[in-house]
Order: structure tokens, then C-alpha cells, then sequence
């Protein structure tokens, strides 16, 4: 089969790397449900867990294979056999299994995390690579903390496990330490120095520790990369991974970049919400994409703007992500126009002077009241001949 070379594939960890964190856990039939969704989002790959990490684990695994059967379902493993073997036996119902394994790349880990050599973790690396190929076809292999690895160390990481059967090379940041242009290097060397590269997928996979993991996932994109792992709402390990709903607008909305997924974007507003109410984890307002305050707009300048094209401020169509509708929020700091438009979506539309006495009113009001409702602007249309 030929390959879209400009095709991104979407791997969602929502329910392995999110569901890490502390009181995001979830029972089997929240993570089905939420791995039906994500199917129906569109996503390529649904990690569905670590099946040696639990027995709660491996049976969610389980049945997330049986249930869900368009994405590739894939498992977590260590670089050891009998994490590689809990999770074939937990891929047995998958249609399209993969198995997730690999092995810290960076001499920080080494050392200190393994207590090892570089060369002893290579022959592990390719080891697991080896034993897991001989049970599933579709080997991803990641490189904990690529982000801070020598790279010629994790060239000959990727090359070495590319010759032992890897299909996907992951090249995790981590710790969120990089600067975009430092991971965008990093793949394209890869990319320019690696032996056989072209027989894999280089798959990116970003930690929010400096507010960083989209633009570096973009980076990498833009160097070559062709997966993108994260969760929604970038729920994740301590400062969160890559949001999927940021990066995947930003490809939609970038068009220049000719990247595509196949992601049904209208899916997400939903999703997320979803997702937030059962992992008992509320989604910031001002967060990109899925934050209630996403498509809210407040000062008087941007609502004149908005309302002669929404286009003035409006780069996504809230539409397009599923968000119910783009809001004019009526605060002290709104014009008239803001106030017009409401006035008339409540069916008053008033003549030049009443509408001036009504602003000032909701001027009044607005300086006391942080919420103002339709209420209290049919109070003030009703009032509008009284003086306040
Ligand atoms: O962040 C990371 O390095 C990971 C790997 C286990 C893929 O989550
Ligand atoms: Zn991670």
C-alpha cells in the first residue's frame, strides 16, 4: 500500500499516560466508553494501557481490544519479557495489535535510573524489540527521555532498533525539557543520519513541563515526524502531554504546512468535556480549543470587531471543534454594539438615544454585577424611561 507522506497518525494516550495521574483513574467501562469516542474521533492508535502495571489494566486492555476495532489497540511495556508477554496476551482479541516497548536513552537514565552502560541498554533495547516482533508485527519502540539523549547515541538507538523490527520510533521529550527548535533538530537529524529511517515511522510524544509539548510536537512534525501522541485535554504526568485537539488545529488552521489527520475535529468540544467529567479533572477556561473561554468574547473593541467580521477575531470556527457557539459576554468593559446586538437578539431594537440611556445603565449595572443576564437586560429595556 502507498503511504500519504503528508498523512499524521494520531496515537492517543489519553488512557495509559493520562490515566497515570492521580485521580484521573477510571473503572473498564468508563475506559470502553472513552475508547469508543475516541474511535469515533478518528484517531489512528488508542494506547489502552500498561497490562503488567495491574490486572485492572491488563483486563481493561482486554476489552477495550475486543470492544473497539477500527484504531490499532496498543499495550505498554518495559524492555522486559515478561512485561512484553502480559501485553500480547492482553492484545490476543486486538484486530490491529501493537505493542509499545522500550528503554530509557539518555545517560541521566542510564546511570542513575538503570544503573547501566550505554551499550548494555542498546542490547536491551534491540532484545525487546526482537522478542516482541516474534509475537506482534507492529512494534513501536520508544526512547524515554530522548529529549535530553546524546544524539548519536539515539541515532544508533533508532537504527539498531529499526534493523531489530521496530515499526514506529518514538521520541519521547519526557521531561518537556526542549526548546522547539532543539526537538525539530533532533528528528530532522534523525530523519538526515538513521540508517533505513524510511522503514519506520517517527512518532513524537511531548511532556508540558515548560508549556512547551505542542510547539515542540509541531516542530517535530515539521521535521519529519509522523505520529503524534498526546490526550485530550492534555490531561497527563505532572504538567500534562500534547494536547491532540491543539495540535491537530493547528494543522487544520495551518494549511501551509500540507499535514493532514484524520481526525473528525467536530468531536472534540464534547469529547473533552467527556473526558474532564470522568477523570474528575476541569478544563481550564482559557484553555486553546476545549476552554469555555475559547470562543468568548469580552472587551468592546474585539465585539465591535467580531460583530462587522467574526473573522477579526475568530482564527477557528467554533463550529468546527463541536463548541456549541462563539459568545459575546457582556461585562463593564463592552461597547454598545455588544449591548445592541443582545438588545436585539431579545427583540428590542431601540432607536439611538434609548439605547445610549440603556448603555449607561448597564454600565452602572455591569461595574457592580459580574454576570449579566437576559434578565437583568430586560430589566434595564423595562426601566429605560426611569432614571437610575
Ligand atoms: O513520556 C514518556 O517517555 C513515556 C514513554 C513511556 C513513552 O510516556
Ligand atoms: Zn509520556
Amino acid at each position: 500500500m502507498l503511504h500519504d507522506p503528508n498523512r499524521v497518525y494520531v496515537f492517543d494516550t489519553t488512557l495509559r499516560d493520562g490515566e497515570q495521574v492521580p485521580g484521573c483513574q477510571l473503572t473498564t467501562p468508563e475506559k470502553i466508553e472513552i475508547a469508543r469516542e475516541l474511535e469515533a474521533l478518528g484517531v489512528d492508535i488508542i494506547e489502552a494501557g500498561f497490562p503488567a502495571s495491574s490486572p485492572g489494566d491488563f483486563q481493561s486492555v482486554v476489552e477495550i481490544a475486543k470492544a473497539v476495532t477500527n484504531p490499532t489497540i496498543c499495550a505498554l511495556t518495559r524492555a522486559h519479557k515478561g512485561d512484553i508477554d502480559a501485553a500480547v496476551e492482553a492484545l490476543k482479541y486486538a484486530k490491529r495489535p501493537r505493542i509499545h516497548t522500550g528503554i530509557g536513552s539518555s545517560d541521566m537514565h542510564i546511570k542513575t535510573k538503570f544503573n547501566s552502560t550505554r551499550e548494555e541498554i542498546l542490547e536491551r533495547a534491540v532484545e525487546a524489540v526482537k522478542y516482541a516482533k516474534k509475537s506482534v508485527e507492529d512494534i513501536e519502540f520508544y526512547a524515554e527521555d530522548a529529549g535530553r539523549a546524546d544524539i548519536e547515541y539515539l541515532a544508533k538507538m533508532v537504527e539498531a532498533v529499526i534493523g531489530a523490527g521496530a515499526t514506529v520510533v518514538n521520541i519521547p521529550d519526557t521531561n518537556g525539557y526542549c526548546l522547539p527548535d532543539q526537538y525539530g533538530s533532533k528528528i530532522r537529524f534523525l530523519k538526515e543520519n538513521v540508517k533505513n529511517i524510511d522503514k519506520a515511522i517517527i512518532s513524537v510524544h511531548c511532556h508540558n513541563d515548560l508549556g512547551l509539548a505542542t510547539a515542540n510536537s509541531v516542530a517535530g512534525l515539521q521535521n519529519g515526524a509522523r505520529q503524534i501522541e498526546g490526550t485530550i485535554n492534555g490531561i497527563g504526568e505532572r504538567a500534562g502531554n500534547t494536547s491532540i485537539e491543539e495540535v491537530v488545529m493547528i494543522l487544520k488552521t495551518h494549511q501551509s504546512l500540507g499535514l493532514h489527520t484524520n481526525i473528525n475535529t467536530q468531536s472534540f468540544y464534547e469529547l473533552s468535556r467527556m473526558i474532564s467529567t470522568q477523570m474528575r479533572m476541569p478544563v481550564q477556561p482559557n484553555k486553546a480549543i476545549v476552554g469555555s473561554n475559547a470562543f468568548a468574547h469580552s472587551s468592546g473593541i474585539h465585539q465591535d470587531g467580531f460583530l462587522k467580521n467574526r473573522e477579526n477575531y475568530e482564527i477557528i470556527r467554533p463550529e468546527d471543534v463541536g463548541f456549541p457557539s462563539a459568545t459575546i459576554v457582556l461585562t463593564a468593559r463592552s461597547g454598545r454594539h455588544a449591548l445592541k446586538y443582545h438588545l436585539d437578539r431579545l427583540g428590542h431594537t431601540l432607536g439611538k438615544e434609548e439605547l445610549a440611556t440603556v448603555y449607561q445603565n448597564f454600565l452602572k449595572l455591569a461595574d457592580n454585577k459580574l454576570d449579566i443576564d437576559d434578565t437583568d437586560l430586560l430589566s434595564l429595556v423595562a426601566h429605560r424611561l426611569v432614571k437610575q
